[in-house]
């Protein structure tokens, strides 16, 4: 019986060794000029997040960057002066985020871990969390906002970024050809939407299970868990042939009442 967690870990281990583009450090430059209050960090594809997402100021508040290794978000939000742990399912992408900490002086801490669990933490810990899409590879979530709201601090911010579902209906191969083959009913997941040939081949060691989710899970996981929507953006798919048609891609800012 497949772990499709484990599958995720070596899968994004694996990303990390091919440059898979959110696996990609930061320069030196970038963590620089975010020293010097010049910086910017996304949640969803190359869309820079509005600064008053943020809490101002972002120096001295305790952030949690929530599946978001690879040495990008977290240090620069710790070189602008938050207090960062990062949590993820892969020690090589917690490496990245190891890997700048060192290289440029920054206090970061690494936690491995699932995004359903975050027992390692105490109740109100964090004044932020910052979710960038990956909650696409997370076959459950159900349990994240409850922990998300849990660990805030009351007025924390949780900014999320996932992907629109209704991506997940077309055909991939058909995709790769930039063509739009409606195949799938929602929700859609690798698990159960491919026969076992066709996962192989489309989700082999290095290829992560996705799973679509629906804005149920979403939108009403978060305001059942208590949190109140404060903010909601939407941009194209960073690569794919649905950027010509739909969003690829929905953020929210959500606050856990006083
Ligand atoms: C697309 S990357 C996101 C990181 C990137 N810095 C960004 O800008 O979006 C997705 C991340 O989610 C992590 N991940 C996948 N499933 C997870 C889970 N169940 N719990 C924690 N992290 C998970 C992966 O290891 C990977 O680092």
């Amino acid at each position: 019986m497949l772990d499709p967690v484990a599958h995720n870990r070596t899968a994004w281990d694996r990303q990390v060794e091919l440059g898979n583009e959110w696996t990609v450090p930061v320069s030196p430059d970038v963590v620089a000029r975010a020293r010097q209050g010049d910086w910017s960090v996304v949640l969803i594809g190359y869309v820079p997040v509005p600064r008053d997402w943020f809490p101002e100021p972002l120096a001295g508040t305790d952030v949690l960057c929530l599946a978001s290794g690879g040495g990008q978000q977290a240090p620069v939000l710790a070189a602008a002066g938050a207090r960062v742990t990062v949590l993820d399912n892969s020690p090589g992408q917690l490496g990245q985020d190891e890997l700048v900490a060192e290289r440029e002086g920054l206090a970061l801490r690494t936690v491995l871990g699932d995004m359903r669990d975050l027992s390692a933490f105490a109740d109100a810990s964090f004044d932020l969390i910052f979710n960038p899409v990956s909650n696409l590879f997370c076959p459950d979530l159900a349990p994240v906002w409850p922990e998300c709201f849990r660990v805030l601090r009351p007025g924390g911010r949780l900014l999320v970024g996932f992907v629109n579902p209704d991506v997940y209906i077309f055909d991939a191969d058909a995709l790769d050809r930039g063509e739009l083959v409606v195949r799938h009913a929602l929700p859609y997941a690798d698990l159960t939407h491919l026969d076992e040939q066709e996962r192989e081949r489309l989700c082999g060691p290095e290829h992560p299970l996705e799973y679509s989710h629906t804005m149920t899970e979403q939108i009403g996981g978060q305001l059942a868990a208590g949190f109140v929507l404060t903010g909601f953006m939407e941009g194209p798919h960073h690569w794919d042939v649905t950027a010509r048609y739909l969003p690829g891609y929905f953020s929210t800012r959500a606050v856990k009442p006083l």
